[in-house]
């Protein structure tokens, strides 16, 4: 039923984004914010000369990672923290436009025992950071728009570099990364700590266990209500630490606006699924996607955009600036993707909603079915009109742990970070550069994850066209056949 349902819906879509292709009005007045047109989005540039792809890097191994932190804002300093707890790492610089935040994890180094970090807090300073000769990796937690500008940077300076999600926003990013990588041959891992949650793990083995058959189709989502969080203008908060200091105005003039509401800037530019990769990322594992299978195309359209401005009123009054912004970003935004092998992915965004909070993370096959919101459920044929006991999906969700939850799970869940997932991410990322491993998400997935941004803007833009999904692996998606963690 569901994949029939599904299976209709992708047809009326793209049925209708072919006749709104040939409807003059529609295509006359794009409102994308994607400076290029619908011939070059999809282009393949060819693989510079001299350069080859980076599928299943390896690199010396380090048995000490010496690792600089970039951004420590929200997310930044839970990092350090989690890292506190991995054996084999040097914590060498940190980096940030605010002293609040740097003595924060300072402290948080002194608590540890552990050694003062050199400090950087200038604009410009992280090229600082990055030129060292005694920094192995670069971790970042910056906004969105310094992602892709970082860590190419710190690859060309011979580093690796872990950012966090989404890495990229636009197509010239994602091949910049995929370009920069295959040159420098440094890793460039995309920090999607949502593989790493214990349902999508046992999930993810289930699949490779062969316990769903053929996995057909796969859905994913951002669906969080963030409007609190997208109006809080975060720098403010941090008025009780020293007087004027949440006050960028005078700090750092020309970047107001921007540094207090950088997220919300993201949601008023774009209209598409501009933060994809926490649902799309675990599923795309489960499909082995550019490790025997692809994306090829994919169709997307957004609702209209009501909740952020009721929001806005509410929070600020009728007659303010807030409410009377424009707001591009469709509350929902629902993206399906075709691979080359025939399957489909569901992928949607929303942080504008109040509802509960849901990545759906479902997987359909010809032998079974398991999704985890808006309720964890396991189904298998021949019984799979009804999913099993919660009695029996438990045993079944215990005995098919993954080995990497099984191993360092506990530990995890005492470390935290999103119940565990986060210090697990770490832990590997960890452990691969140590033992000269493959990353367990390497530069592709960090652009094919991320390119659903651009590609869904266009197709939103252009009354749902289909949009080509670039091959960046430039032909090499079939060399290895099946998703893999690396072990030594
Ligand atoms: N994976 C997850 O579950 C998860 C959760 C939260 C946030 N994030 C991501 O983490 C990133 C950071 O989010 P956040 O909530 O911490 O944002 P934030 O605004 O709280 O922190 C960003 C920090 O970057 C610093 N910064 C800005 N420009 C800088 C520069 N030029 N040099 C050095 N530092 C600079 C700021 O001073 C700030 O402290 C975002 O990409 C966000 O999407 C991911």
């Amino acid at each position: 039923m569901m994949k029939k349902f599904v299976l209709y819906f992708f047809v009326a879509v793209i049925g209708w984004s072919l006749v709104s292709c040939c409807n003059s009005s529609t295509t006359d007045t794009p409102v994308c914010p994607i400076k290029r047109g619908a011939d070059s989005i999809s282009v393949e540039p060819s693989r510079p000369a001299g350069q080859s792809d980076v599928i299943g890097l390896r690199c010396d191994p380090i048995p000490t990672v010496r690792v600089a932190f970039i951004g420590l804002g929200m997310r930044g300093p839970g990092a350090v923290s989690r890292f506190m707890h991995i054996e084999g790492i040097e914590v060498k610089a940190i980096c940030d436009l605010e002293q609040y935040n740097i003595d924060k994890v300072q402290e948080m180094l002194k608590k540890d025992s552990r050694p003062e970090a050199s400090v950087y807090t200038g604009e410009e300073d992280w090229k600082k950071v990055c030129e060292r000769d005694d920094i192995d990796l670069v971790y970042v937690c910056t906004p969105w728009f310094l992602h892709t500008p970082m860590a190419v940077y710190a690859m060309e300076h011979g580093k690796h570099v872990a950012v966090e999600v989404p890495i990229a926003r636009t197509m010239d990013e994602c091949w910049q990364l995929v370009n920069t990588a295959e040159k420098t041959r440094r890793h460039c891992i995309q920090l999607e700590n949502c593989c790493y949650d214990f349902f999508e793990m046992a999930t993810l083995n289930m699949a490779q266990k062969g316990l769903f058959g053929e996995v057909v189709h796969v859905e994913g989502a951002y669906i969080h209500d963030l409007r609190s969080l997208n109006f809080n203008p975060r720098l403010n908060e941090r008025e009780s630490y020293e007087p004027g200091i949440g006050d960028t105005k005078s700090k750092r003039p020309g970047l107001t606006g921007y540094w207090n509401y950088w997220r919300l800037t993201e949601n008023t530019d774009n209209n598409g699924n501009i933060y994809p990769t926490h649902g799309l990322g675990p599923v795309c594992q489960v499909l082995n996607i550019h490790r025997g299978d692809r994306m090829e195309r994919l169709v997307s359209l957004s609702s209209d955009q009501f909740n952020m401005s009721a929001y806005a009123k509410t929070k600020f009054g009728d007659d303010s600036p807030e409410a009377g912004k424009e707001y591009r970003e469709g509350d929902m935004n629902t993206t399906l993707v075709k691979t080359a092998k025939g399957k489909s992915i569901l992928i949607q965004h929303d942080v504008a909603s109040p509802r509960p909070y849901s990545r759906i993370h479902m997987i359909s096959g010809t032998k079974g079915f398991a999704q985890k919101w808006p309720a964890q459920q396991l189904a298998f044929d021949p019984e799979a009109h009804s999913a099993l006991s919660r009695e029996d999906m438990e045993k079944k969700l215990k005995e098919y742990e993954h080995p990497i939850t099984r191993e360092v799970g506990e530990l995890a869940r005492k470390v935290g970070g999103h119940g565990g997932m986060d210090f697990i991410m770490d832990y590997r990322l960890v452990y691969c550069l140590r033992n000269g491993l493959p990353l367990d998400m390497d530069v592709y997935d960090a652009a094919e994850w991320s390119c659903i941004t651009p590609l869904s803007e266009f197709s939103v833009a252009h009354g749902s066209v289909p949009v080509k999904v670039p091959d960046f692996t430039r032909g090499a998606w079939q060399k290895i056949q099946g998703f893999q963690h690396a072990f030594k």
